[in-house]
């Protein structure tokens, strides 16, 4: 068993993007974050802080615009639109969930397309649909291709079995697996909630990707000798041993399901330091594409 180092492997990428973020200062361009939160989430105001840093870490413009629980829809959409105009910024992000006043859709739908780093507008969900390469695309799915690629592991002709149709991640990373070209060109299938006879689904794959919130839902006999397994699940449990009385584990049952793949990922330590590399990646993507357009 090969065990597929998330860390690692979004340290390297984040190398990357650093150097294009060099590259791009000597230019005289320096991409622009703006993260908004609404209300004071726990899990997401740790989301934002850690957004927030990291895109500072990389030498981004950063801004992080925290707003009351009770802010209304029409004040949001505002500075929305106030971000849409600003050139020093060139991604977005509106961390959800939003509080129950704000109708998210709406303000997906506001968003600049161009500056959608999240890849949540309909824009750029037909864009990827269409295999658009200019497409913003949502940064959990991206970032399990990239683990895919960089581990060299062949998607050509596989069957990848994705758990869970979310618009966050099963959808777009099924698109995402069968595009045309390196990364792509696997036949995927999609299961869900009504799948029947899911065990003999998950079984017939040889790539496995479970993103369904469900804690060490995958045991050992639905997955097939030698697959390669994906957890993208983050899932807190209760456990005492620890200081927080919980640990974070994934959607794949690790101990059992280890032994019998070729390679998988650890939760923590998988997919998760690949969705923050994506969203720095998406951000320099959004930045140069709109320094190109005014070219
Ligand atoms: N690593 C990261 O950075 C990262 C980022 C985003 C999300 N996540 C994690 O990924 C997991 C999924 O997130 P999400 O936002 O996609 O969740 P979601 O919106 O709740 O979607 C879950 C999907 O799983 C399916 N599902 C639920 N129970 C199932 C079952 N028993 N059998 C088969 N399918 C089942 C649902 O089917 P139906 O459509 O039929 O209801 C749905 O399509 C969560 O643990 C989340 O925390 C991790």
């Amino acid at each position: 068993m090969n065990l597929i180092d998330g860390k690692a492997i979004s340290h390297r990428i984040n190398a990357a993007t650093r150097e294009t973020v060099a590259g791009l200062k000597q230019n005289g361009v320096v991409p622009g974050l703006a993260v908004v939160l609404v209300g004071d989430n726990p899990a997401s105001m740790a989301y934002v802080r850690n957004k927030d840093r990291t895109s500072q870490e990389f030498g981004f413009h950063s801004e992080k615009i925290e707003l009351p629980k009770d802010t209304p829809q029409d004040e949001l959409l505002r500075i929305v639109h106030q971000l849409n105009r600003d050139p020093s910024i060139h991604g977005i992000l509106v961390q959800s969930p939003l509080p129950p006043q704000i109708d998210e859709r709406s303000i997906v739908l506001a968003l600049d397309p161009a500056k959608d780093v999240d890849g949540f507008h309909p824009v750029n969900v037909g864009k990827l649909a269409m295999g658009d390469p200019t497409a913003l695309v949502p940064c959990t799915p991206l970032g399990c291709q990239r683990l895919l690629l960089e581990s060299g592991i062949e998607t050509e002709g596989a069957h990848v079995v994705v758990l869970g149709r979310s618009m966050l991640v099963g959808r777009p990373l099924a698109f995402l697996l069968m595009q045309k070209g390196k990364g792509g060109d696997a036949t995927v299938t999609i299961a869900h909630s009504k799948t029947r006879n899911l065990p003999s689904v998950t079984r017939s794959a040889d790539i496995l990707i479970a993103a369904i919130g469900r804690p060490h839902f995958v045991r050992g006999e639905q997955v097939r000798e030698g697959a390669v397994v994906i957890d993208v699940g983050i899932n807190r449990v209760d456990d005492h041993t620890t200081s927080k009385g919980y640990k974070l584990v994934g959607d794949v049952a690790f101990d059992e399901v280890a032994p019998k793949a070729r390679a998988i990922t650890p939760v923590p330590g998988g997919v998760g330091p690949m969705t923050i590399a994506m969203l720095m990646a998406n951000t320099v993507k959004a930045c140069r594409q709109s320094v190109e357009s005014r070219q």
